[in-house]
């Protein structure tokens, strides 16, 4: 559904991804890993349109829909936080919004006189609304910010008077309950409470449509997706399985690397363990390294110090890793 293609990015003068390779294919559920500034969130823009790559290509099937969840969630006020929610999921907001217009005019009694009119205009917009499935999808949309822990006062309330952690919860409300083709999740878990976490982890888990995720909370992602994907040294390696069967896996020397029909690099993943507690995202240890078409490297030498950089800081994290498994 999604690929990347030899993707070369720099921002500023950091260089993040040097013809990174990777793939999403359906229904697959992964989680992106990498230490801060690898430039996962890049990652997503990228994906999302937001970015373009400086080389290489990043392609996404004809007609696929994407849900981009970012920790950037932008202006909301004026309207319910269920309204908002709703208004992710396309026309159908456009007809509540009027039919919740119509109900407040015809309970005023300054527009008694126009009350014929509105009664056939409620008639004809509710109509559309049933058409549309609206009422179940208001119902959707509430359920969604239960989960999320919000109130019955604070989904009819305006979504402006919310604290910025809260219409984070609306911002990721509104993904969940436009059911994309691809949902990407960039930090999800922050800003909830554990009973709020427990119920996206429950909705990520039957939701069937794809999905790119990161998150600091390790144990949380690891019952989620079934697929790995690392930045490191500027590029993307990916694992099959989750973290705990990557555990497994690494008893298992006969592993070997491949690129996949994308060019991505494909490893069997040794996962360095730490504490069952912890909820970190996880650090990896990849069993093989870039095939024949990752391989390549730029020669320019802000690149090539880039990546030795990188490449130390990784020796360094896998350290810190064995240390922390010792
Ligand atoms: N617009 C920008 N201008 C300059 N530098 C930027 C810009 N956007 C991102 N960066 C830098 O690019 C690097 C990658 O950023 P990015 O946000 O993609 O990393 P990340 O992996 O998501 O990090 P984190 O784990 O902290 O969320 C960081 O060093 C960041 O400071
Ligand atoms: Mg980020």
């Amino acid at each position: 559904m999604i690929r990347l293609d030899n993707v070369s990015k720099q921002v500023g003068h950091q260089i993040l991804f040097i013809e990174a390779s990777a793939a999403l294919q359906k229904g697959e559920k992964i989680g992106l890993v990498g230490p801060n500034g690898a430039g996962k969130t890049t990652l997503f823009r990228m994906i999302s349109g937001r970015e373009t790559p400086d080389e290489g290509q990043v392609s996404l099937d004809r007609g696929i829909s994407i849900g981009y969840f970012s920790q950037d969630v932008g202006e909301m006020s004026g309207r319910s936080a269920v309204a908002e929610v709703m208004d992710g999921a396309g026309p159908v907001s456009v007809v509540a919004a009027e039919l919740r217009e119509l109900e407040a005019a015809m309970a005023d009694p300054d527009k008694a006189d126009e009350m014929d009119d509105i009664i056939a205009r409620y008639g004809e917009v509710q109509h559309q609304f049933e058409e549309l499935d609206g009422y179940a999808l208001d119902g959707r949309a509430r359920e969604a910010l239960a989960g999320l822990g919000f109130s019955q006062e604070m989904m009819d309330g305006d979504v402006g008077k919310l604290s910025g952690g809260w219409k984070m919860r609306v911002a990721l409300a509104r993904i969940l309950l436009m059911r994309p083709d691809v949902m990407l999740l960039d930090e999800p878990s922050n800003h909830l409470d554990l009973e709020s976490l427990i119920w996206l982890e429950q909705f990520l888990k039957g939701y069937e449509g794809a999905l790119l995720m990161t998150s600091h909370d390790r144990e949380f992602t690891n019952r989620i997706i079934n697929k790995v994907v690392e930045i490191d040294a500027g590029q993307l390696t990916t694992y099959s399985g989750n973290y705990e069967s990557t555990n497994s896996s690494a008893r298992s020397p006969t592993s070997s690397s491949r690129l996949s029909s994308s060019g991505s690099r494909q490893c069997s993943p040794r996962r360095s363990s730490s504490s069952s507690a912890s909820r970190r995202a996880p650090r990896t240890q990849p069993r093989c390294r870039a095939g024949s078409r990752n391989s390549t490297r730029s020669s320019g030498s802000s690149r090539r110090g880039d990546a030795k950089r990188w490449r130390s800081n990784s020796s360094r994290r896998r350290a810190r890793a064995r240390t922390s498994s010792a």
